[in-house]
C-alpha cells in the first residue's frame, strides 16, 4: 500500500460541502483500516467508538468472532443502532472509551484488533436536534452522551468571556482577536438557545470577512470539544491502548483535526522512540490520508489513519 502525505486538515465540523439531507454513516478509511489491521477469522475486535457500526460490521464479518468482541460508544442513539451486532453476540458498552478501557483492563481482557475512530459521526452532525450543526437549526446541545449535565447551552450562557475566548481559541484554533470578539458578542447576546442564533451571531461578528470556511466552523468545533471533554479523554486513553492488545494485536486510530492528530502522533512517536523497550511498533510510518474526493462522507477529506502493532 502506498502511504500518502496528508493534505492540510480542515475542521471536522466544516459543513461547507456536506450533504445534510440523509442520516447515513459511511465509514471513513475503511479499506485502509481493513488492509492494515488485517482481521482474521477467530480474532477478537474492540471498537472504542463504534458509532453506527460501519467499521465494526465489516471487521466482524471477517473475524466472525462476535462473542469475544466489544463495541463501545457514549451515545445512546449509536448504542441503539448497534443492537443488530449485539444480537449476533457482540458486547455493547454504553460509556466513554476511558471508562470502557479501564473496565476491560481490570477484567484482564485483551484483543487482536482495537479501532478508535475519533470525533462525531455524520448522523450526529446531521440530526439537528443534537445541536452539533450550524447549518441545521436545533437546540445548543452538542452532548455525545445525553446523560451528562453540561451542554453547549450551559457553556454559552454561563462561561465568562475569558473562558469562552480561551475555548474558542484553543479548541477551535480561532485566531485570538476573533475568538475574543465572538466571546464578547456571545456574552452580550445571552441567553442563546439555538445553533442558528449562535451561527448568525458569529457571522455578524465576522462582518463578511471570511472566504471558504463558514465562520461558525471553528467555534462549533471548540464548543463540541469542550462540552465532551474530547482531548482530555484521548490523552487518557492513549497510554492504556497497549494493555488492551494481545501480543501481535493491532491498533488503528482515525483522527479528523490537528488537535486530535497531534496527540496521537506524539503518543506513537514516544512509543516508537523507546526502541527495544517500546510495546508498540509502527504499522504506518506516516499517516494515511482519507479520500479528499469522498462524496459519500465529506469528513473523510480531513481524516488521518495511524496504526501500530503490539510486540
Ligand atoms: C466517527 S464516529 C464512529 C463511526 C464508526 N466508526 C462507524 O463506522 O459507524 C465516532 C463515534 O465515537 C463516539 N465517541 C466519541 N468520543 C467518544 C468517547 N470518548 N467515548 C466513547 N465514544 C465516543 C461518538 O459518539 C461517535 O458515535
Amino acid at each position: 500500500m502506498s502511504i500518502k502525505e496528508h493534505p492540510p486538515q480542515s475542521e471536522e465540523n466544516d459543513e461547507h460541502n456536506s450533504n445534510n439531507s440523509s442520516v447515513l454513516h459511511v465509514p471513513v478509511l475503511l479499506e485502509t483500516a481493513l488492509q492494515l489491521l488485517s482481521p482474521k477469522e477467530g480474532e477478537s475486535y474492540l471498537d472504542l467508538t463504534a458509532g453506527f457500526g460501519g467499521h465494526a460490521s465489516e471487521f466482524l464479518a471477517r473475524t466472525k468472532n462476535y462473542s469475544q468482541s466489544v463495541l463501545v460508544d457514549r451515545d445512546d442513539y449509536a448504542i441503539e443502532r448497534l443492537k443488530s451486532l449485539s444480537d449476533k453476540g457482540a458486547r455493547l458498552l454504553h460509556t466513554d472509551f476511558v471508562s470502557a478501557a479501564k473496565q476491560l483492563i481490570e477484567a484482564g481482557e485483551k484483543f487482536n484488533i482495537v479501532l478508535v475512530d475519533l470525533g462525531v459521526s455524520s448522523p450526529q452532525l446531521d440530526q439537528s436536534d443534537r445541536g452539533f450543526s450550524f447549518t441545521n437549526s436545533g437546540p445548543l446541545d452538542m452532548r455525545m452522551d445525553r446523560r451528562q449535565d453540561v451542554s453547549a447551552q450551559t457553556l454559552v450562557n454561563n462561561a465568562s468571556a475569558e473562558d469562552l475566548t480561551r475555548i474558542i481559541n484553543r479548541y477551535g484554533e480561532e485566531p485570538i482577536g476573533f475568538a475574543r470578539q465572538i466571546a464578547t458578542a456571545i456574552v452580550g447576546a445571552r441567553p442563546l438557545s439555538t445553533t442558528e442564533e449562535l451561527a448568525n451571531l458569529i457571522k455578524q461578528t465576522y462582518r463578511g470577512k471570511w472566504k471558504k470556511t463558514h465562520p461558525a466552523t471553528r467555534t462549533f468545533q471548540a464548543l463540541r470539544i469542550a462540552v465532551n471533554d474530547e482531548l482530555r479523554l484521548i490523552e487518557d486513553l492513549l497510554p492504556r491502548l497497549p494493555d488492551l492488545l494481545k501480543p501481535g494485536g493491532r491498533v488503528g486510530i482515525i483522527s479528523f483535526h490537528s488537535l486530535e492528530d497531534r496527540l496521537v502522533k506524539r503518543f506513537f512517536k514516544d512509543q516508537f522512540d523507546l526502541g527495544l523497550e517500546s510495546e508498540l511498533q509502527p504499522l504506518t510510518k506516516k499517516p494515511i490520508a482519507g479520500d479528499i474526493y469522498d462524496v459519500h462522507n465529506p469528513r473523510a477529506r480531513s481524516s488521518k489513519f495511524r496504526a501500530a502493532v503490539k510486540k
